[in-house]
Order: structure tokens, then sequence, then C-alpha cells
């Protein structure tokens, strides 16, 4: 832990022992103004017991979506009023994270003025919120802020008085009182030494959630969803905080709060009958406490440090997760939606040697009938860690590969790591230097460290010419070989530097606008695939394809850009487990794109353990087997059966299930609802479910996951949250009642239940490539409710290019009656029919299996009329009993109706309640 952490810390011990503990800060009330959804005021700091003080500018700003941001500088930072001793670089605190993270949502409530405030000596009072009942309370000395909903209190900042904004002050200046003075101007830490030219500069507060006994979100860290405590005893307690600082972690420990390769700063309270949530906007190191004070109800005390930058917080107040998670959206962006062969099988390994080998692969997928859209190509295929150029002994005509690939709709996926080798005679470092591109040391000399390719410097992404540069280099002319199905992976982006402190970039470097590295260090994997996103786009002129970038490191808003996975895992069984919690906080804090390497990235998996990892993969946003350099060939073929029919069956249930998934990242990009939903978004009032986050929902579908994570068990215990039946999703066995049901789980089977009232697609022909899917027929999946009643929805575009954001889609609802016996599907998109839509004309649904009701009801169904435009015709039924006898199963065989245009089927009976 380094000196801020520490200091950050011993504040909080100070104020914890003190009999009394009263912060230095006051909000002076002479200085207090609204205007516009905006209150502003000057927050003084006092030193040596009142003998000087330091003006903190705050703001207070009430968004249009019901959202507060309470913003503090430093005034004589911001003035420029100091002297630093390296006049390299900036003086302000770190002010533009909001500009490379935010894109929206913050516009403010101008309709709040003076006249929508409470004031006396002691406080001010504001209400706000699309409702008008949200209040922000603010405590002028010592300043506090307490944000309520329907008079209730929720959030509280600076409850336990531990906001702390480190001044700059001359190196000579009289130590504060009580603060340790190690560390403040320089530093050593893990053997490097750190110049910190400002001096000490963190930035703290602790933020309490009134009444909530669950925080989630703050990822990337391998721990459980629910986050667990870091101070004190509790249950599995942690004795350090949670860390974000982006980091390329030698094999990572599975359960602890230690940093890995993202950050996202984001926090959801929970608790039944409401939820809140904060984003802290910082990209500096940071590190946040948790603390549980558990009286008559739970509070969570939680205590956030950054290394630097502004006070930046944003405090929103539900009442829902679905709301929080929405207007954190509207900040920071949605999920892009991704072309459909991204959420589809990728292969890869350290390293496909050869294009003979990458054919080879390429050939047993078919030859062995397992469909997959991409293979992936590592750092050796290039031309000695020369990214963007080609091996030539191994790969001496790519643009061949590619053809050969494309003529099965595939596509490949090249490794562009951020190292720039140095090497006079790399076209790629001859440009970065030309162009001045490169990150600077604390002498503004380009810096220099060691990765892939020996000794190397990094571009600096953060100028916009190094951009407009990057672009230039992916263009087909500049980029040999490559090809319209050619993507990319930028990995080691944090940046991994061998030769650095913590295997990273020293954080007295310098970027563009003279800030340092330590400023913006999170956020520096994403200006890097930000660039390589704009330069995939720029290769196709003005009629680009959606990108496709696979990013190692990822900051709030990456979700816009990039997907990610969770780096390099263990190929051992508690990897595995610790895989879904990743993935499902990944999720809910906007990074739904995600998953984690199949198989285990280091150690030679056994066949249980590959064939359980393929199960859990197939539910994997992100759905890609990878694997290190030293670790034995493990294609799914390779194994033998009959392993391999395992993993051949769990790729291909994900590929029948494409369109479902497909729909669910529609939402993602829409609202940003997560892929995966955890229990706590499924069932936000039922208690027991909060904790568990080893299953999950898939999108609005209604699908039920479980997968094994344990080695030799052949059942799992399914929470169910609610009392709809939840059928067996391979024989529609049900399982009802509120609780843990136990569903039978051999090897070949990755639990699965389908919960009563909803309809989910699917695609059931087994193809070579999600492209080769296009004018496959669709299956309804129908599962009743307890009312026999059941209601889903649809969404399909082209899966490659921007035509959807001109009305290029099919949106559907379906809806099953179960009093009147009939299955609708209705349009949602109301723009003119194009294109896309008159393609879409031949594709057809072939079955709709009803699932549910008693089985004699069903039962007396023997034919179905079908109603589409304007005409009526008849279809034929089969039914059948669910594995354990309990439900009916109804399948109409073949309605002939189109997905293009709205129908009904009606069920005919002589007498039917549903
Ligand atoms: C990093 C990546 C890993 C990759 C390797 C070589 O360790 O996390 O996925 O295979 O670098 O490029």
């Amino acid at each position: 832990m380094n000196s801020f952490c520490h200091r950050n810390r011993q504040l909080a011990d100070r104020a914890a022992e003190a009999p009394k503990w009263t912060a230095p800060y006051a909000l002076n009330p002479a200085t207090i103004a609204v205007d516009s959804g905006v209150l502003t005021g000057i927050v003084l700091k006092s030193l040596n017991g009142g003998a000087e003080t330091v003006e903190l500018p705050l703001t207070v700003s009430f968004l249009a979506s019901g959202v507060a941001r309470v913003t503090l500088d430093e005034k004589k930072r911001q003035l420029g009023q100091i002297e630093l001793s390296n006049d390299r670089i900036r003086k302000e605190r770190y002010n533009e994270a909001e500009k490379w993270t935010i894109v929206g949502g913050l516009d403010a409530d101008t309709s709040i003025d003076s006249s929508a405030i409470f004031a006396n000596d002691e406080i001010t009072v504001v209400k706000y919120g699309p409702a008008k009942n949200f209040e922000a309370v603010i405590t002028h000395s010592p300043f506090s802020l307490k944000f309520m909903r329907d008079g209730e209190e929720q959030i509280v900042l600076n409850d336990r008085g531990l906001f702390n904004m480190e001044h700059w002050r001359p190196r000579d200046s009289t130590p504060e009182e009580g603060v340790d003075q190690h560390g403040l101007f320089d530093e050593s830490f893990s053997g490097k030494s750190d110049t910190k030219p400002r001096g000490p500069e963190s930035v703290g507060l602790d933020i309490s959630f009134i009444g909530y006994d669950h925080v989630f979100g703050i990822p990337e860290h391998a721990s459980p969803l629910s986050l667990r405590e870091t101070r004190g005893g509790g249950d599995g307690a942690y004795d350090e905080p949670y860390r974000l600082y982006n980091l390329d972690v030698f094999e990572y420990e599975f359960d602890s709060p230690m940093s890995l390769y993202g950050a996202i700063p984001f926090m959801q309270a929970h608790k039944k009958g409401g939820d809140v949530a904060v984003f802290w906007l910082n990209g500096a190191e940071t590190w946040i406490d948790v603390v549980k004070k558990r009286t008559e109800r739970t509070t969570t005390q939680t205590h956030w440090f950054s290394e630097s930058g502004l006070l930046d917080v944003f405090v929103f107040l539900g009442p829902t997760a679905e709301e929080n998670i929405k207007s954190y959206s509207q900040l920071t962006g949605t999920t892009a939606l991704p072309q459909t062969f991204s959420i589809a099988y990728h292969q890869c390994r350290w390293n496909y040697l050869s294009q003979d080998d990458v054919a080879q692969v390429d050939a047993k997928f078919d030859e062995h009938d397992i469909p997959y859209d991409v293979i992936w190509l590592d750092v050796e295929h290039t031309d000695g860690k020369r990214y963007l150029t080609w091996d030539e002994a191994n790969f001496p005509e790519p643009e061949k590969m590619l053809e050969a690939l494309d003529k099965k709709q595939r596509k490949l996926v090249n490794i562009v790591d951020p190292h720039i080798k140095k090497d006079d005679n790399y076209h790629v470092y001859q440009g970065a230097k030309e162009n001045d591109v490169i990150v600077k040391d604390n002498n503004g000399n380009n810096y220099e460290g060691w990765c892939w390719p020996g000794s190397s410097v990094w571009v600096d992404f953060f100028k916009p010419k190094a951009v407009e540069w990057w672009k230039s280099l992916m263009t087909y002319d500049a980029y040999k070989g490559s090809a319209k199905n050619l993507y990319v992976w930028n990995d080691m982006n944090e940046p991994a530097v061998f030769s650095g402190p913590e295997i990273t970039m020293p954080k007295d470097n310098i970027h563009e606008g003279g800030w340092e590295h330590r400023d913006v260090h999170n956020i520096n994997g994403m200006v890097f695939h930000n660039a390589t996103a704009l330069a995939l786009m720029n290769r196709d002129g003005d009629k680009p394809l959606r990108p496709f970038i696979l990013t190692r490191s990822f900051f709030a808003g990456t979700q816009r850009i990039s997907a990610s996975w969770t780096g390099d895992n263990l190929g051992n069984w508690d990897h595995l487990a610790v895989s879904i919690p990743m993935v499902l906080s990944n999720g809910i804090a906007g990074m739904t794109f995600t998953g984690a390497d199949v198989g285990g990235f280091f150690g030679n998996p056994s066949p249980e353990l590959l064939a359980r990892w393929y199960q859990v993969g197939a539910f994997y946003p992100f759905f890609r087997a990878h694997a290190h350099i030293d670790t034995k060939r493990r294609e799914p073929w390779l194994a033998g059966e009959p392993w391999t029919g395992y993993m051949k069956e769990a790729i291909r249930g994900r590929y029948r299930l494409l369109p479902t998934w497909y729909t669910a990242f529609r939402r993602a990009s829409v609202d940003g609802m997560p892929v995966l939903r955890p229990m706590y978004l499924a069932f936000p009032d039922v208690e027991e479910g909060f904790g568990v986050d080893d299953q999950f929902f898939l999108g609005d579908s209604g699908i039920l996951a479980k997968p094994v994570t344990k080695e030799g068990h052949d059942s799992v215990s399914v929470w169910l949250g609610d009392e709809q039946p939840y059928y067996d999703y391979s024989n529609y066995d049900v399982h009802q009642g509120k609780g843990q049901t136990t569903v039978y789980a051999p090897i070949d089977k990755t639990p699965m239940l389908i919960q009563g009232g909803n309809i989910f697609v699917r695609r059931d022909r087994p193809r070579r490539s999600s492209p080769a899917m296009k004018y496959d027929p669709f299956t309804l999946v129908v599962a009743l409710d307890k009312d026999g009643n059941a209601k889903g929805r649809f969404y399909l575009d082209d899966g490659e290019t921007f035509d959807y954001t001109k009305g290029g889609y099919i949106e559907r609802t379906f809806t099953f009656d179960g009093k009147k016996a009939t299955l609708r599907s209705d349009s949602l998109n109301d723009a003119a029919p194009g294109e896309f839509l008159k393609d879409m004309e031949r594709v057809r649904v072939e079955k709709v299996i009803i699932v549910g009701a008693n089985g004699q009801q069903l039962g007396q169904v023997h034919s179905v009329d079908v109603l589409q435009g304007g005409k009526k015709w008849e279809t034929e039924v089969e039914y059948v009993k669910s594995g354990d006898g309990k439900v009916g199963v109804l399948t109409v065989r073949d309605p002939a109706v189109t997905i293009t245009e709205d129908w009904t089927l009606q069920l005919r009976v002589g007498k039917i309640e549903l």
C-alpha cells in the first residue's frame, strides 16, 4: 500500500479513535448560490486549528435525470498560484476524467433555482429529482451532504468526517498535525522511485449507504458480487481495501480485493424496497474500504480515496437498480451493439503458429461439425513483436488466409499491443517519433521501458494527433495483408511495462496537456482501444461495419467501444467458479460484454474441467477459448470422446440461442441493462437472493442458468426467487416453489431452467458459423406461467452494419394469452420497411413449443389456426408430456409465418382454459 493510502486509512483510524471527531471542512454559507440547477459555494479547509484556510470551490449539479453531482476543486491550483518542482507539468488538479468518460446526461434541471432551497446558518436543503421527492441536505460545518428519498436518508457523504483534500503545499511547509510525513513529496514503491512534483494531492471521502446491507460493483476484482468488508470483522472480510489500479497481475488470486486489469468506480447499494448508487469519477489509483455497521438495520460505510484529481461524485437515488443503471449509462454510454459474429464462439491460443496451422484448426472445426466464428493470432504472428506486421516466414500470404476464412464467413482477430518496439527500421516506431506522440518521462524525454519486444516506447493516445496517426496505420493499404474480416485485440494496455513499478508505467511520466501518468492511469487503456476502434471504422470510409475490439484494460466508458476479458486466469476449478461473479460484477457496472479465457490461461485443465468450462463459457457474453504458449494444445477435438461431444454441445447450444443473446445485447445497448442478470436485479425484494452470484438470467429471456463449477458434481442447487413454475431446459421437468431446488446435471448438461411466463427464440440448425444462420428459421419457446400466460421480446438486424440506427431492424413482442389460447407476434418498429426487412421476408418460424399448464388442457389442442397478412390457414400440433410427466408440451409444427409481419396463432380446442 502506498503513502496516500496509508494517510487516508490513518485518518479513518484517528477519526474512529477520537472521542469527538470534527472534520476540518466548512461550507461558507455566504458563498452559496443556486442557479439553473447548480449550487455553488466555497468550502474552507482549516489548517493548524484555523490559523490558515484553503479554499475549495464546490459545485453540486442537480441533473435532469435525477442524478446529483458533487465536485470539489482547489482554488489556488485552479488559478495556477502554486510552484512546482517540475515545470513541465500542469498545476491544476486533474480535471479531464469527464472528457474521456462522460458522453451525455449532464443537463441540469434548470427549474431548480434559489426558490427551490431552504437555508439557515447551519444547513441548506435542495429539493430535486423528476418527482421532486429527492432532497440534498448540506450541513455547512463540518461540511457534509445527506441525500434523502421520500423523506428517508439514503446516502451521506462525509458521514464519518473522513473527507480529505490534500491541498498543495510547498515542500518546506509546516507539517499538518497528525499526518504522516513519509512519502509526501517522493516515494519509493516496489523498488522504484516516484518523484512527486505536486506533492501530496489525494482526495478521500467516506460514503455511507444508510440501511443498505449489500453493495455491488467497483470491478474488476476476483471476488464475490456482494462486496465484502475490508476492515474489521465480517464474514470472509479482506484485510485490504478494494483497489482500482489497472495492472497486469501474474497468476491473480481468485478471492481477493487486489487490482486487476480494469477499473470502474461505480458502486450500487441494494435493499428491499430501493436502490442507490455512486459513481466516483477519478482516473487515478483508487482504494475503497467497506465496513458494515450492524445495528437495527445494517448500514454500509465505504471510504474512497484516490491519489490525485478532483473530488467528483455522482449520486443516484433510484429508486430501482434499473433506473440507476440507466442513468449511469446515460452518463458513460451503453454497450455498443456488437456484430453478431462477436457474440458467437472465438478460438484463440498463444499462438496459432502459421498460416497452415490456422488452416488446419479451421478445417478441424468443420470436420467435427463444431461451429466457430473467429480465430485469433497472438503476438507470435508478427515480425518480432512489431505489431501491424506479419512474421513472413510463417504467414507469407495473410491475404489468402483471410480470404479462405471469409469464404466460410469467418473472421480473424490479430493482437495489437500498445508497446512499440524501439527499432528505427520499424515504421510504427518511426511514425511515433516523427509525430512526437510518445509518452514522456519526468524529464520530458521519450519514455522507454521493457515489454514483449524488448526495449519499447508507448504512444500517448491522449494526443489527438496520435489518434489521427493511428488511424492512418490501419487502412487496408497501410496495414499490409489486412482485410475487412480482420479485427483487433488490444492487450497489455494497463499499460503493462515489465521494467516499471508494479509492472506498469511510472506515475511521474507525462502525457498530453502536462498531466502526469498518475492522473490518467486507469483511463489510459481506454484511450488506446478507442483509437483502435476509430481506426477500424476509418478503414471502410463512409460505410463502416461495427468495429470489434477486445481490450484487457478498461474504465467507465469502455463499454461504448470494446469487449473485454478477465485476463490471465488459471486453469483450475476456483478460477472457473470466480469467473461468474466477475462477469456479473463487470456487467452491472456497464461492462457487460466480458468473459474469461475458457479453459484457463495457465495450466492444463483436465477434460472434465475443460468440458465444464465450455458450459460456463457458453454463458459468458464474450465466449473465447484461450491458452498460454506453454500449455498443451486443447482445441475441443483433442480431448476425444466423450469430452469433445460435451464441448461441441455447449458451443452448439450457444449458437442455437444466439437470437436470444442478441436480443439481450440490444437491451444493453439501449438502457445499459446487463446481458447476464444477477438475482438482486431479477428479484429486488427477495433478500435471500441478494448475495447469490453463481446463477443468473440471460437477459429478459427467462432462462436461468447455474453452470456446474465443481469437480465431480452431477447436480446443483438452484435458488428460485418466486413461485412461478421453472421448466428444465432440456426435458421440461418442472420445479416450483421459492427457495432451493436440485437440478440434475451430469457432465453432458448445463443446468438451465426456464422461468414460466417467458417466450424466447432459438435457431436450432447447426451451422459452421453464425452468418451461415442468417436465413435459418426460428423456433419459439413459450413457457407458461402459473396462470397460463407468457410474453417475450425479440430483436434482429443485419448483425454487422449501422443500418439499424436508421430503422433497419425487426423488434417484436410475443404474447401468449392463456384465456384466449392465442399467441401473437406484434412489431415494435414502425420505421418504413427497408432493405433488411425485405431480405428477411423469407425467414419463417418453423416451430413453436408451448410448455406448461397441466397436461390435459394442452392435450386437448388438436390443431392451430394461423393468421397472417389477412390470410388464415391451419397447421398441426404434436403433444407430449415433460420428462417428469407433470406438464404438457405442445409443439406447433411449421406454422409458416414470416418473422417480418404480425401474426396470431389460435389454438383450436373444444373448450380450453389454460
Ligand atoms: C497477456 C495476455 C494473454 C496473451 C499474452 C501474450 O498475458 O493477457 O492473453 O496471450 O499476453 O500476448
